[in-house]
Formats: C-alpha cells, structure tokens, sequence
C-alpha cells in the first residue's frame, strides 16, 4: 500500500453525515499530499458554505493527526462544480436506495472497541462502565459484548433477562434507559443455543450482532472485545469502518507489552487508536494515599508509543470484586475515588470523539436539488 493509499483508506472514515457516505466515495477528496509531517488536502464541498464544513475538517483533522508521521494537515476547501455536484447526489440517492450498509449500524454512529492482549485488565468492565455512562449522559448507546464465549457484561450490568427477536427476526437489545445491551449471555438459554453459538467463528458471532440485532439510532456503540489479536478485529474493520479502538493496559510495563500488540494489530487493519485507559492504576486510601500497587508508568509508555492520548486512570476499588461482579457498575456505586475517576475517563471519551450531529443543513440539501432540477 502507497501512503497515499494509506492516507486514502484513513479518510475513508470520514462521513458527510448529511450525505451518509464517506468522502472518499463522495468524490470529495480531490487532491492529497504527504510531505515531511504536513498532509495537505483538497476538499470539494458541494456548498462551500455548509455549516457541516466544521465538522468534517474536524474529523479529518483528528483522523489523520492518529497517524504516527503526520503532525499538521491543511485542508484547502474548494466548491465542487455542477458535474462533481450531479456526482456526489447520484452517488448518495444510490446509497439511500442500495439502503444495503453491510450492518445495522448506522454509518453515523460512533463505534469504539475496547481491546487489550490479555484477560483480567478490566475491558469488560470498563465496557460495561463507559456505556453506562454514555447513556447517563443522554446517549442514545449500544453495549455489544464481542466475548461470545467468555461473556460478563450480564452479570456486570445485573441482567438476567433473554432477548427476544421481532417479526422482522431482528434480536431486540435489553434496555436499560438509553443503552441496549447484547451478549451471549442473554441468547442461550439452552444447551442447543449454546452449542450453535459455539460452532460459529468469532467474527461470525460478531457479524450476527452487527446486522441481525434492532440497534436503532446510536449515538454510540461500545464493544467489549474478547482477548488477544486477530480475527475480530479484521472483521470489525470490514464491517464497521468507523470503528476506533481505545486500548485497556494495567500499569506495569509487562502488560504494556501485550497490549503493544493489540495496538500494533489495530494499525495493520487501519483501525484508529482513540486511546489508551490504564486501569487498576492505583489504590487510594481513605487518606488519600496512593499506593501504586501493579508498578506504574503502563499507560503513559502506551500513549507515547503511539502519540495517541491517555484518556483516564482508573484507581482500584476495593470493593469491585463482590460489588461489581454482583451487578452494581462502579458509576453507580457510592462516591469512590474510582467512580470520580471513571466519570472523568467518560468525559474525555465524548471530548474526544463527540457524537455526530446531524446540524442538518437541509438549506444545503434543498439548494443542491433545487439547482439539480433546474439543469
Ligand atoms: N479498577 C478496578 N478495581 C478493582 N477491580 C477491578 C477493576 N477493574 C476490573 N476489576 C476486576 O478485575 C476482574 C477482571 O475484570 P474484567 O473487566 O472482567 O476484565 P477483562 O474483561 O479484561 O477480562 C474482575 O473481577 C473485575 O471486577
Ligand atoms: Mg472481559
């Protein structure tokens, strides 16, 4: 792959959310050059006045400042001509028509997989935690546990119920507020159920997740990833190429390791790396010592490996183990060092990668079609 290409599939991320489509396929992106640490680009709008330009020069800007050799990126706006124009509306009434996205998920929405090389670094946790609070905040979110065989965000969220599917047989999510919730764990019930679980691979499990459940309109979906490298993550890049991946270590320089690999995993299939979170950071007592139980230093040895950022420190809590795993989430637990600290880490998390609003510049819309209709 040329860099440019490597620049192209990066952009590719980027969708024209009016449009539905990505600017690369939009034909938007007409022009990019890569030299020393500056990507310069040109960038066709259809109107160049749309007040959807902020957001999409945000969204380059942040997509390509993710790779390791690019330190500053111009965009240079241009307004498409009437043929470029004719283009991009063929291309996004197609897209409206083939209403075939590979998934149910709608391209808009936000996806962030959370990863790391091995077991016990409090993914699922964290998973659990973060959409929990995502939705607190008036989210509309999506909890998707990709651990299919090792499963733990019912027991972390407290539920017991099964889903059921509708008559389109879409499986409807658990609801708790704004957050739907999908796991194995809510599927098989029965010996048989699980069994056929079993035997589909699991980038299979995880197609049938994407495209088989109701998700609805999500601001958000989190995906709590079962351990190690590989297979999922290729799939998650084929299915969901919005996808980004905020890596899970502990602080000592041993995992950082492994979970150098996830994060490494992650480039190979152009995932972008969100961040990192280290978790079970520190231990803080009622006095407000800290005790830096596991080491230190893991998260930040992380974040500067991959110029990415450390989106939070989590301390451990003293009572997760009987608490948590009984289904009672940190954030609703009382006033903990670890709750402060988990809201933070949920703050920075919409900081970083806000939702996608539809500021719908429909004024842009009307206009297009208007001068369309009048060729
Ligand atoms: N910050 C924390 N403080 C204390 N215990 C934690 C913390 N994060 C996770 N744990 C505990 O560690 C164990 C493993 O967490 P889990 O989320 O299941 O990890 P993973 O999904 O990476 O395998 C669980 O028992 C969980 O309650
Ligand atoms: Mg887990």
């Amino acid at each position: 792959m040329t860099q440019s290409d490597i620049l192209l599939k990066h952009l590719s991320t980027v969708f024209d959310p009016e449009l539905g489509a990505n600017i690369v396929e939009l034909g938007m992106v007409k022009d990019v050059q890569h030299i020393d640490k500056t990507v310069t680009i040109k960038l066709a709008l259809t109107i160049a006045d749309c007040p959807m330009r902020n957001q999409i020069e945000t969204e380059i800007n942040r997509k390509l400042k993710l790779l390791e050799n690019v330190e500053t990126v111009e965009i240079a706006i241009t307004a498409m001509d009437q043929k470029d124009r004719t283009a991009v509306m063929e291309k996004a009434r197609e897209k409206a028509r083939e209403n075939a996205q590979p998934t149910n998920v709608d391209p808009r929405t936000r996806v962030i997989a959370i990863g790391s090389g091995k077991g016990g670094v409090g993914k699922s946790t964290l998973s659990a935690n973060i959409a929990l609070g995502l939705a607190k905040k008036g989210f509309q979110t999506g909890l998707l546990d990709a651990d299919i065989w090792g499963f733990s965000i019912p027991r972390l969220l407290g539920i017991t119920g099964r889903i059921e599917a509708n008559s389109d047989k879409k499986m409807i999510p658990h609801e708790i507020g704004n957050l739907k919730v999908i796991s194995t764990g809510l599927i098989t019930s029965d010996e048989d159920t699980a069994l056929m679980w079993r035997g589909l691979m699991l980038s299979k499990a995880l197609e049938q997740f994407l495209t088989d459940v109701e998700w609805g309109d999500l601001d958000y979906l989190i995906i709590d990833l079962p351990p190690g490298t590989g297979d999922i993550q290729m799939a998650l890049s084929r299915l969901l190429p919005q996808a980004e991946l905020i890596v899970v270590t502990t602080p000592q320089l041993m995992a950082q390791k492994v979970a150098t690999r996830v994060a490494d995993m992650a480039k190979r299939s152009f995932i972008p790396l969100l961040g990192v979170i280290e978790n079970m950071s520190y231990f803080e007592s009622d006095t407000g010592e800290k005790y830096n139980i596991f080491g230190e230093g893991g998260g930040e040895a992380l974040s500067d490996k991959f110029g990415i950022p450390l989106l939070g420190k989590v301390p451990i809590s003293e009572n997760t183990n009987n608490v948590a795993d009984s289904g009672t989430p940190l954030i609703d637990q009382n006033n903990s060092v670890t709750k402060v600290e988990i809201e933070k880490l949920i703050n920075n998390i919409a900081i970083q990668l806000p939702p996608i609003i539809d500021e719908t510049c429909t004024g842009r819309l009307a206009k297009v079609f208007e001068e369309l209709s009048n060729q």
